[in-house]
């Protein structure tokens, strides 16, 4: 804070390396729950499964993964970014190992819950680890690096899951797969900083001002100045109960209602259980089932890559309603194709699943987590989010562990209809309730909430105008 020209060190960290290493955690996320989508078709073989233990074998992990959500705050606080980061790498390392060497179907579920606490803490723990860890200038691209890994991860798993089942391996090298980033992880971290937040949070200023001088492109007297400022303000409140405060709670309305309806459009249902559709749709052999599925993948991580081109320039709002409609329509129609019995049943089920998985890609997917993190005030943004990610996890394992009941139920046309109309009331949602959050301060954003939802013009421009 004091000297403003201090000199630049020669051994600077590149913010893009500590980004990716971080950014593996959402890899392992995307890879971790991914992963089950080809595996299961042999898991059902192996443990000779009935759906509903079918989709408890999908689901051990979500369970996992909520309590993940719910630790993660208070052991990220307490031991910091970093030493958390390093337990979950082994978390998920020694998790992807024992899973492989599953001997029974009750080891299993507990392997994958223990793998899925690794992911529900990932998911908050690597977007705080790298906005702690940006330049503010690059905080919102470097962000959403994030959700890009999780797609980049699930992508992975399929095809990883085609090698596997056409070599004819089975299921536990694919599971066993995840050691590798899991390694990554942790040997990169090893080499990665605790954040200056973290520090600064701490008192220890000194390492603080250490930190951010080895990071490239960082100005060390500006953002410790910027860290004074915002850990004076947080430290007034913070609770969860803040949340509901007059204006505030229509904040949460709009971050808990993303956070629902990301999942209830039903997209879980086609990232972990895709191949199994294909198999019903009348594709034949597994391996060409998981094929079909891996073409989703990819499609999903170039619309996730589009997304982050134009969520600063369209617009959240756009870009969420298009997104839904497109859901809807690929819903409805792949709703139809197994409502009447088309030829060529396979390719029309990738087609309809391609523009499901584009729409999702570019709206809900993305802008739920963005969101996540902006709608919130900055004294309240920590319990916000974590809010937010609980609910989400919490309708992932609903919607996941209900989706072959569910078609056992109604049939599976009328499994993805239903998937549609949700689709509606989250069109509805959108239209109504989300602000526009492109170009505006978090300043402005917080006014909104306070001013009964309307925008008003900022007094006096803060000086940082990070929109994410
Ligand atoms: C989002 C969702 C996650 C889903 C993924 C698909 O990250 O939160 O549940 O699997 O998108 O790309």
């Amino acid at each position: 804070m004091q000297n403003a020209t201090a000199p630049h060190s020669t051994k600077k960290l590149s913010v893009y390396f500590i980004t990716s290493v971080a950014a593996l955690g959402g890899l392992l996320f995307g890879y971790d729950t991914g992963v089950i989508s080809g595996a299961q078709l042999f898991l059902v073989k192996t443990f000779s499964l009935s759906p509903q233990q079918q989709e408890l074998a999908v689901s051990a992990v979500l369970i996992g993964a909520i309590i993940g959500a719910l630790v993660a705050g208070k052991v990220n606080d307490a031991i910091g970014r970093k030493k958390t980061l390093l337990s979950l790498a082994v978390i998920f390392t020694i998790g992807a190992l024992l899973t492989a060497i599953s001997p029974n179907y009750t080891l299993f579920l507990i392997f994958r819950a223990i793998v899925g606490i690794g992911i529900g803490a990932a998911a908050s723990v690597v977007p705080v680890y790298i906005s702690e860890m940006s330049p503010f200038q690059m905080r919102g691209k470097l962000v959403t690096f994030n959700q890009l890994a999780i797609t980049i991860g699930i992508a992975v798993s399929y095809w990883v899951d085609l090698a596997f089942a056409r070599a004819g391996m089975g299921w536990p090298p694919m599971f066993a797969t995840a050691a590798i980033p899991g390694l990554l992880l942790f040997f990169g971290m090893l080499m990665s900083p605790e954040t200056p937040r973290w520090y600064a949070a701490r008192g220890r200023w000194d390492n603080a001002r250490g930190v951010l001088e080895r990071i490239e492109g960082a100005d060390p007297d500006f953002e410790l100045m910027e860290i004074h400022t915002s850990l004076s303000v947080e430290q007034k409140q913070g609770r969860i109960r803040d949340l509901f405060a007059p204006g505030i709670r229509m904040a949460l309305v709009v971050g808990v209602g993303l956070a629902v309806f990301q999942q209830f459009v039903g997209i879980n249902t086609v990232i972990y259980y895709a191949p199994t559709i294909f198999q019903s749709a009348g594709v034949a052999s597994a391996s060409s089932a998981i094929l079909a599925t891996s073409v989703v993948g990819v499609v999903n991580v170039l619309a996730t890559i589009a997304a982050l081109l134009l969520l600063d320039k369209a617009g959240r709002r756009v870009l969420l309603i298009t997104g839904c409609i497109g859901m809807i329509i690929g819903l409805t129609l792949l709703g139809a194709v197994f409502a009447t019995g088309v030829a060529h049943a396979g390719t029309m089920t990738l087609l309809a699943l391609m523009v499901y998985i584009i729409s999702f890609a570019i709206s809900m997917g993305p802008v739920f987590w963005l969101m996540s993190a902006e709608v919130f005030p900055t004294n309240v943004r920590g319990a916000g989010a974590s809010v937010c990610s609980f609910a989400n996890w919490l309708s992932n394992f609903i919607v996941s562990v209900t989706f072959l009941s569910l078609i056992g139920a109604l049939g599976t046309a009328r499994t993805f209809w239903l998937y549609a109309v949700i689709g509606v009331l989250a069109l509805i949602f959108c239209w109504r309730l989300v602000p526009e959050t492109k170009g505006k301060t978090l300043e402005q954003i917080e006014a909104y909430w306070l001013n009964g939802r309307r925008w008003v013009a900022a007094i006096g421009q803060p000086k940082v105008k990070p929109t994410s």
